[in-house]
């Protein structure tokens, strides 16, 4: 079965409401891989994660690119970066639906927003992974990003 192709669209934070559906799908993986913070997945909205995306577009700035299937038009992946006040560029959120993995969409999308940081002035970069999700650390490992430290952070009712 020959793969439809994928193409890139760029823009800024009036693209989030067209990552819901795959936002949640990430959500859902998280929920699945972490062991002492179900309850925050759970809990999370794609309205609460899109406010707080804004509210950090609104003291810096924020890039979306969205991969689209050429065939159908419908978003298979996204990433979400940003650079703030203080140059630090971060990687927000990345999803590439199941699909459609193993194929450089993930990759592209990286190279395009670590182009967009450079282009801003970003001093450095970071990403935060969930614990659970160390079979994340190969993808960004490509790219130069290694672990510096982990968050301990108090659960509700311990
Ligand atoms: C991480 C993710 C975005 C990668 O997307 P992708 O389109 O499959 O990535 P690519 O095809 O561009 O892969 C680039 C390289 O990353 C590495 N990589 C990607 N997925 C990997 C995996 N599951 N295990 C190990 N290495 C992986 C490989 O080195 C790969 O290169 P290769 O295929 O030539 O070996 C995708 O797997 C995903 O959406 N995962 C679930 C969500 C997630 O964990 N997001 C990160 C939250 S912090």
């Amino acid at each position: 079965v020959k793969k439809s192709s994928v193409k890139f669209v760029d823009g800024d934070e009036g693209l989030l409401d067209q990552l819901r559906g795959l936002w949640e799908a990430l959500n859902r993986h998280h929920l699945e891989l972490s062991t002492n913070f179900k309850q925050h997945y759970q809990n999370m909205t794609f309205e609460v994660r899109k406010a707080g995306l804004l509210k950090k577009a609104n003291g810096g700035e924020m890039h979306v690119t969205i991969a689209q299937d050429q065939a159908t038009g419908q978003a298979v992946g996204y990433l979400v970066s940003s650079v703030n006040a203080e140059k630090t560029g971060e990687i927000e959120s990345v999803y590439v639906d199941p699909t459609y993995r193993r194929r450089g969409v993930g990759a592209q999308l990286m190279q395009y927003a670590l182009a967009w940081m450079d282009q801003k002035g970003a001093l450095e970069k970071v990403v935060e992974v969930c614990v659970g999700n160390e079979a994340a650390w190969g993808f960004y490992g490509r790219f130069g990003f290694l672990p510096r430290k982990t968050l301990l952070k108090q659960v509700k009712n311990p």
